[in-house]
């Protein structure tokens, strides 16, 4: 295990944060959240008042902002240029804006090399979009987490700190943030050939724990 990657990729609001969390925990691998890194960004250039639906403008800061992702399972962290960014990157703000930052290709050529460094040996669990497609082709195992984007919709609203957060209103933003991802360009969210399908639209997150564990068990 010392070496293994697991890829797990999937839509928005499948688990794959808190089920890649407790997978790395539970083996004692490493845990590197890439989104989190794209939201850092898009945090950055939204705090540094580049427009971000101007490509050419995200593109040429593109190698600005400093990113550290810290690998702990149990606490992961995220800076940009030494500030700890880790609450804001979840606000409305960001999550609005993310899609189109990280659409733009020079911004994905900066995070897949930082997303490879912080991979190294291996040894962790990378979950994203483009992980098993990109990322790491290589994986031991890649895994599609989905689930259906009405159960999607409800778990982000129970996970949400907004008590007043529609349901109808959480599901149309995943909609609308699964559509861009899908249909971007670049490095697009799609299943990889040789990715193991986990639909967790009937499962909990315990279940979809235990059924990783058992699928890294067949490929370590
Ligand atoms: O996983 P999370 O919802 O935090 O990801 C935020 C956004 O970052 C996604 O909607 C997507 O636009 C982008 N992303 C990406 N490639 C990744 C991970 C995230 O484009 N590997």
């Amino acid at each position: 295990l010392a070496t293994i990657v697991v890829a797990v990729d999937g839509p928005s609001g499948s688990g794959k944060s808190s089920v890649s969390r407790a997978v790395a925990q539970r083996l004692g691998l490493r845990y590197l959240d890439t989104g989190a890194m794209y939201r850092a960004v898009t945090w950055w250039m939204l705090h540094n008042q580049v427009d971000v639906h101007d490509a050419a403008a995200v593109a040429a800061a593109a190698d600005k902002p400093e990113l550290v992702s810290g690998t702990d399972p149990a606490g992961p962290t995220i800076t940009v240029d030494g500030i700890d960014v880790a609450g804001p990157i979840r606000g409305a703000e960001v999550t609005g804006a993310v899609s189109a930052v990280s659409a733009v290709p020079e911004i994905r050529t900066r995070l897949v090399a930082l997303q490879r460094a912080a991979i190294g040996a291996g040894g962790i669990v990378v979950e994203g979009r483009d992980i098993g497609t990109v990322v790491a082709p290589d994986a031991a195992l890649k895994v599609y987490l989905t689930a259906s984007e009405a159960a999607r919709a409800a778990r982000r609203n129970a996970e949400s700190d907004d008590p007043a957060a529609s349901v109808t209103a959480t599901q149309a933003d995943l909609a609308r943030r699964d559509a861009l991802d899908s249909g971007r360009a670049t490095a697009p969210l799609s299943m990889p050939a040789d990715g193991v399908l986990v639909d967790t639209t009937e499962m909990d997150r315990d279940q979809v724990v235990e059924h990783l564990l058992a699928l890294v068990g067949t490929r370590a």
